[in-house]
């Protein structure tokens, strides 16, 4: 704050850059203006005295009407501003790159890899972070649907047209407008939510063979993909996001099966399990992981595994205790989300996958992890735990804020997968081209010499 308001003293006898500094003064009134009626907002509610004038059925209606409102709490009033107050352009794209595979298939905006659709519509209805002035703006980000188009039923993508799609975008901005060029999309953000993320492909050896598409190798890609490891498919700044699992749909199973409620199920997995997993250009699928579980547990009455499709397994995995989340062919499942937002413990079974978010979700106290070679074993430890230390797991896990950040809620909410996006962000803020600040202070150092 005090650099900004120093900056524009000193830059009132610049002429070059007045335009500009009138922006950011508009601006910094405009989020001061934010901070103080959010003060009032929130000891008038918070206020039991002033509740009591009004009904509480009005304070809340009130609360539920004005849900734009909500958002004003990000605006911290002793920091001034949330995230350093960074700020994103979305790309207006034409429809081709994403409402129109939406109206073609629904579905798109709620399975698995719809963090694509999510993300874009949070950030449009963002009235703190979003800019649409791409000139006030530290990001930009590219709404590309490529997870949309599907070629079956059982969720499989089809995305071979992901590259030329992304390449027809990125040529779309960068002839319109000259933030591309500027940084050559080093400040240009885009989702890849699927298997191998920004390689685009849904088999590894292709994937890593095919790599990053050399355009978007400066940029800064939101992926579900992430191993501990070097991989051709994270050579990319990228930040690991979760898989998307509709937020409203874990609220509707909570309801019924509440996170606290018995757990009957000691140990859960529903999915694809095959005796004879087909060798794939020397791979198998789930690295025969689970090929092993069935073999070894199929017939252990402490295991309900289950290999057909059923529309109500969330109630399954809110009756759990433990929920198996071992690799398909890639290390990530959305297995991972569900237990964690339905209370029942991950036992993650994928060597050297990278979570997503572990600055909010504290992985090793809220989870279990079993070497792929040890599923032999998978029985005694979960007993071992059972009998030593799964309280103490499922209180960590239970703790709500844990469930919060790996759920996309359309507007954000504080600390949600959105919002734990943004604050990935704010930390690679070196890459944003309006520095107002940072420029300030290098011009003042450099009057006073
Ligand atoms: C503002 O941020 C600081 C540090 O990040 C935190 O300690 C404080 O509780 C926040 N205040 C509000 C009102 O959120
Ligand atoms: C969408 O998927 C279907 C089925 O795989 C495919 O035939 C079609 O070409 C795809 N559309 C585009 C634009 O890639
Ligand atoms: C950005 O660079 C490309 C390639 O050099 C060029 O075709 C395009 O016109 C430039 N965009 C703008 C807005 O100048
Ligand atoms: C899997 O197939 C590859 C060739 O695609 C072969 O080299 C390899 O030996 C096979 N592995 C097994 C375990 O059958
Ligand atoms: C629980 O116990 C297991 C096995 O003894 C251990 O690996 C794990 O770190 C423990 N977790 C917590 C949160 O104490």
């Amino acid at each position: 704050m005090r650099r900004l308001l120093h900056g524009t003293r000193n830059n009132r006898s610049s002429d070059n850059n007045g335009g500009f500094f009138f922006f950011c003064y508009r601006y910094f009134k405009w989020i001061l203006w934010f901070s103080i009626s959010f003060y009032f907002f929130s000891s008038f509610l918070n206020n039991p005295t002033s509740t009591s004038i009004i009904s509480r059925t009005t304070v809340y209606r009130t609360k539920l009407a004005s849900r734009a409102l909500i958002e004003q709490s990000f605006v911290n009033s002793s920091h001034g501003v949330l995230f350093k107050g960074m700020k994103v352009y979305v790309y207006d794209l034409p429809s081709k790159y994403n409402a129109d595979w939406l109206s073609t298939n629904q579905r798109c905006g709620s399975h698995l890899f719809a963090s694509e659709v999510a993300i874009h519509r949070a950030l449009l209805r963002s009235d703190v972070v979003r800019t649409l002035d791409p000139w006030l703006a530290d990001f930009f980000f590219v709404p590309v649907y490529v997870s949309c188009n599907f070629s079956a039923v059982n969720g499989f993508p089809a995305i071979g047209h992901a590259r030329p799609l992304i390449a027809a975008a990125v040529d779309h901005v960068s002839t319109q407008l000259p933030f591309w060029n500027r940084s050559r999309g080093a400040d240009h953000v885009f989702v890849a939510s699927h298997d191998f993320g920004s390689c685009f492909h849904t088999l590894e050896d292709v994937a890593i063979a095919d790599g990053v598409p050399e355009f978007l190798r400066n940029s800064i890609v939101l992926q579900t993909f992430g191993v501990t490891h070097k991989h051709p498919c994270q050579e990319v700044e990228n930040v690991v996001i979760p898989p998307y699992i509709p937020p409203e749909s874990v609220r509707a199973t909570l309801e019924k099966f509440p996170m606290t409620g018995r757990r009957d199920i000691f140990s859960f997995f529903r999915g694809k399990m095959e005796l004879h997993p087909k060798n794939v250009s020397g791979r198998f699928y789930s690295k025969r992981v689970r090929t092993e579980l069935w073999r070894k547990y199929g017939n252990d009455r402490r295991f309900y595994l289950r290999r057909q499709r059923f529309a109500g397994y969330q109630s399954e995995i809110a009756r759990s205790k433990f929920c198996l989340c071992p690799l398909g062919w890639a290390p990530w499942s959305p297995r991972l989300v569900e237990s964690v937002a339905l209370g029942c413990v991950p036992v993650i079974i994928a060597d050297g996958i990278r979570l997503p978010f572990p600055s909010a979700v504290p992985w090793a106290e809220i989870s279990l992890t079993v070497a792929e070679n040890d599923v032999d074993s998978l029985g005694d430890i979960l007993e071992h735990v059972a009998a030593t230390n799964l309280t103490s797991i499922q209180r960590n896990l239970w703790d709500p804020s844990v469930r919060k950040s790996l759920l996309f809620d359309v507007p954000i909410l504080e600390g949600d997968a959105t919002w734990q996006v943004l604050k990935a962000l704010a930390q690679m803020l070196d890459r944003s081209h309006k520095k107002p600040s940072d420029k300030n202070v290098f011009s003042t150092s450099e009057n006073e010499k």
